[in-house]
């Protein structure tokens, strides 16, 4: 903060200076502060990034991250490690919202990301070291970013859509550097059909994963994790005094917004009675308001009730319970407001927010709704859905919290990756060859260019062997040797796919090893990188403001 305002201070002074009269050769700011800035924002942010290093790759170390209360996260995401470290520099931050954008755009490759602007950063601190300006260096990355991208594109494989085994090969690399690698078998496969249960042909950019429902249960192993033909529901049926519905078959599905209970004044009030007889009227009002309300719902044929949560008054009553149950129909409550959409999406049918309006057009009709155990509790499947609309349901299952959380994190990563593909159908080699490939051709690149621009670009290209650097290093193998012998590869024509072999240690071909990912998440990462490096390069004061 001193710095900021004493920057501020030298500047003013300079300026006043200048005006009465000002003598030759003054310089109109204190450059060595804003180059102390500039230095102290790309060392905070490059910190940050050293140490997620360790986790990027198949061989990767996992993090356990503590909360104040003692919350405990295991896993390997990029993104859940740094946006849950407790960040304070503002520049280290600004490398959380980097991976966080990654993440978004891309779903995989947040540490990378990381790793690749701390690489960047490293670089930069070098030129700027060796004189050159700021603007220059920033200028330079973004032209070696756009050939980058341009020239990954070259060395894209096509992939179809339809062609499940090479789909299921790219989820298997996303899921191959997790905590939960070993259950890739079970989930690469899960992700897949999920993606193409909801993938829409005219429309393959626009795959919503919220189409996706994960429904997670303690209890079991990951072998368990399965997708439903239909919808899953989280809770358990409601029931009242009796043994409660739990199997309706021919289900007409109804989705109330109102509640099964007697109605409330707006405003907090007591009403005290104090004759037994008008006690007994007010009994029988609410008896006959609740009987009323179900009779409509039993007028349209609904035999299973979806209740909205309410947090104005109970959603049902006991007595509501006890009504519903005498006129059979099965009861799902605690829906949650954000859960709507989704499934009147699955069920066709469409939510009721006042009992005057429920109608039998309204409901969805599915062949089977049944409860079921799922581990330690139980679940709600309903299946055989009349023109069931395009959502899939998943129940992850895990032995403990903590597994089940990363299985949920990672099966999201693998999810990713498939809409990435969807949205851009090429795929490229994963095991660094792709960083490496690019970094050689950049290099070649760079000579035809003159002046500091080709220094900047040759900077760039080197700062892209961070990530065979890392994978090899984390793999226990020696750095030096595997990206020389990558470098060597790759400098003679035809050994783009050249990439390492972290099982038997060595540089082979990753299209036999199927170690392949999405081109999307390389160049996202890329150009997110970049920018989040030119940003930082760019700022050279730290402004506290009220
Ligand atoms: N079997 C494998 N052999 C060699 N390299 C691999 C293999 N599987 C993955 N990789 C490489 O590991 C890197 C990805 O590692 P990782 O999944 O840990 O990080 P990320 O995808 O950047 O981040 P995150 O998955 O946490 O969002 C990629 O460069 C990929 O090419
Ligand atoms: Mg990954």
């Amino acid at each position: 903060m001193a710095a900021a305002v004493s920057t501020k201070s030298s500047s003013a002074g300079n300026g006043g200076g200048r005006q009465s009269g000002g003598k030759v050769g003054e310089r109109y700011a204190d450059d060595k502060l804003k180059h102390d800035i500039r230095i102290s924002n790309m060392t905070a942010a490059k910190k940050l990034a050293d140490a997620i290093r360790t986790s990027l790759g198949p061989r990767g170390m996992d993090k356990m991250m503590v909360s104040e209360k003692n919350d405990v996260t295991i896993t390997n995401d990029g993104a859940t490690i740094l946006s849950k470290m407790k960040a304070t520099h503002p520049a280290a931050k600004m490398l959380v919202e980097l991976s966080k954008s990654q993440d978004i755009v891309a779903g995989d490759g947040t540490t990378s990301v990381a790793v690749l602007c701390g690489a960047l950063l490293n670089k930069c601190i070098a030129l700027l070291a060796r004189g050159v300006h700021p603007t220059i260096i920033s200028d330079s990355l973004a032209l070696a970013c756009d050939e980058a991208c341009r020239l990954t594109e070259t060395f894209g494989i096509p992939v179809n859509i339809n062609d499940r085994e090479q789909l299921i090969n790219a989820a298997t690399t996303s899921l191959g550097s997790k905590v939960v690698a070993q259950y890739s078998d079970v989930l690469a496969p899960i992700a897949v059909d999920c993606v193409r249960k909801i993938f829409d042909e005219s429309r393959p950019d626009l795959v919503d994963l919220r189409d996706v429902r994960c429904v997670r249960k303690q209890g079991g192993t990951i072998d368990d994790t399965e997708l439903t033909e239909g919808i899953v529901f989280d809770q358990k049926t409601a029931k009242g005094a009796g043994a409660g519905i739990h199997t309706v078959e021919d289900a007409k599905i109804a989705l109330i917004q109102f509640c099964i209970s007697p109605p409330k004044t707006d405003m907090e009030n007591n009403v005290i009675v104090s004759d037994y007889t008008q006690m007994d009227r007010i009994l029988k009002e609410e008896r006959n308001y609740v009987i009323g309300l179900i009779k409509k719902i039993k007028a349209t044929g609904c035999n299973v009730l979806l209740i909205q949560k309410s947090i104005l008054r109970d959603a049902v009553t006991e007595l509501g319970m006890h009504y519903l149950q005498k006129a059979k129909i099965m009861v799902i409550k605690d829906v949650e407001r954000d859960e709507i959409e989704f499934i009147a999406k699955t069920l066709k049918l469409q939510p009721v927010a006042h009992p005057e309006q429920l109608t039998p057009e309204k409901l969805g009709k599915a062949k089977l709704a049944k409860e079921v155990v799922c581990g330690k509790s139980k679940v709600v499947k309903v299946t055989g859905i009349e023109n069931m609309g395009k959502t899939v349901s998943v129940i992850v299952r895990g032995s403990n919290q903590l597994v089940l959380d990363e299985a949920d994190r990672s099966l999201h990563d693998a999810l990713c990756v498939i809409r990435c593909l969807a949205h851009k159908q090429f795929l490229i080699t994963g095991g660094g060859s792709a960083e490496i490939e690019l970094s050689v051709r950049l290099g070649q690149w760079a000579r035809t260019l003159s002046g500091m621009e080709s220094v900047c670009v040759k900077a760039f290209a080197e700062a892209l062997e961070v990530i065979p650097y890392t994978l090899a290093e984390n793999a226990g193998l020696n750095p030096i040797e595997i990206v020389t012998e990558l470098r060597n590869k790759h400098a003679m024509l035809g050994n783009v796919h050249e990439g390492i072999n972290v099982k038997k240690g060595t540089v082979s071909d990753m299209r036999k090893e199927n170690v392949l990912q999405p081109l999307l998440v390389t160049t996202s990462a890329l150009s997110l990188a970049t920018e989040c490096a030119r940003m930082i390069l760019k700022i050279d004061d730290i402004c506290p403001v009220r």
